[in-house]
C-alpha cells in the first residue's frame, strides 16, 4: 500500500477532522510504532505501521464510514455540542449510534441540505475552499429586486471582512402585491452567514433561507427534519 500522510490517515479512519488530527499530532498525542511524532509531514504505511492516538491503537478500517443528508429545520444549531443546551442537528440523527460531525454549517434560522459524516477526510474535501463545492440556496427577500442588485450579487459584494467571489444568481419569482422576491443563489464559498450578509450588502432583508443543494446532492422531497444515507454515486461524485 502507498504511504500516506499521518493526518490524512487519521481523518480517513474517522478519528476527527483533518485539522483536529493535525492538532493531536502537534500536541504529541500520536505515536507511530511506539514513538511519538509531532511532525505533520510524516508519512506512514497503514499496512505496516502501528498508529496510536492517546494511547489507543487505530484498528485499520474498523470504523464504518457513514454519510448522511439531513433536511435541517430552522431552530436547530449546527454544532456537536451546544453550551446553552439548545437543540442541535445531532438531535435529529440520534438513531445512528456513531459519532457524526456536521460538514460545514447552516445557521440556526436556515433550513435545508446539511451533510453529516464520521469521515474526517470527506469533511476536509467538502469544506476546503480550494475544492469549490457549489452550494445552491433559495432566498426569500423582502422587496422587489432590481437588475442592478442582481448584478451586484453576481459580481461579488463587500460583506464586511470579505468581498464575495462571483456568484450565480437568478430570480425565481416576484410577488408585487406582497412585495417579495425569491432568488436562487449559487456560491462555492462558505463564509459565516454568507448569503444573509450578501443580501444585507444590497440592503435587502432575508425572510427565509433554504439550502436546496450541495454540489448535485439535492434535499428534494426529503421531509424537513428527516435524513437519508447518501448513495455510493453521490459520495463518489463529491470526490471528482
Ligand atoms: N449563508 C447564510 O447566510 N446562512 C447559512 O446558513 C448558509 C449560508
Amino acid at each position: 500500500m502507498e504511504k500516506i500522510r499521518l493526518q490524512k490517515y487519521l481523518a480517513q479512519q474517522g478519528i476527527a477532522s483533518r485539522r483536529k488530527c493535525e492538532t493531536f499530532i502537534i500536541q504529541g498525542k500520536v505515536k507511530i510504532n511506539n514513538i511519538i511524532t509531532t511532525q505533520l509531514g510524516t508519512k506512514i504505511d497503514p499496512k505496516k505501521d502501528k498508529i496510536e492516538v492517546n494511547g489507543v491503537e487505530i484498528k485499520k478500517d474498523k470504523i464504518e464510514k457513514k454519510y448522511i443528508l439531513l433536511n435541517k429545520p430552522i431552530g436547530y444549531i449546527t454544532t456537536v455540542k451546544d453550551q446553552y443546551t439548545r437543540k442541535t442537528v445531532l438531535d435529529l440523527v440520534k438513531e445512528i449510534k456513531i459519532r457524526l460531525v456536521p460538514v460545514g454549517r447552516l445557521d440556526m434560522y436556515t433550513s435545508g441540505a446539511l451533510l453529516l459524516t464520521n469521515d474526517g477526510e470527506f469533511t476536509y474535501k467538502i469544506t476546503h475552499p480550494k475544492h469549490e463545492i457549489k452550494k445552491t440556496y433559495i432566498v426569500t427577500l423582502e422587496g422587489i429586486i432590481s437588475r442592478n442588485d442582481i448584478q451586484e450579487l453576481q459580481k461579488g459584494v463587500d460583506i464586511g471582512d470579505y468581498i464575495t467571489k462571483p456568484a450565480k444568481v437568478k430570480i425565481l419569482s416576484t410577488n408585487k402585491e406582497k412585495k417579495i422576491t425569491k432568488l436562487e443563489i449559487i456560491i462555492h464559498e462558505g463564509k459565516n452567514r454568507q448569503v444573509r450578509r450578501m443580501c444585507e450588502a444590497i440592503n435587502k432583508k432575508v425572510i427565509a433561507l433554504h439550502r436546496a443543494k450541495i454540489a448535485d446532492i439535492e434535499v428534494g422531497n426529503l421531509k424537513i427534519g428527516t435524513w437519508r444515507y447518501l448513495t455510493k454515486e453521490e459520495i463518489n461524485s463529491l470526490y471528482k
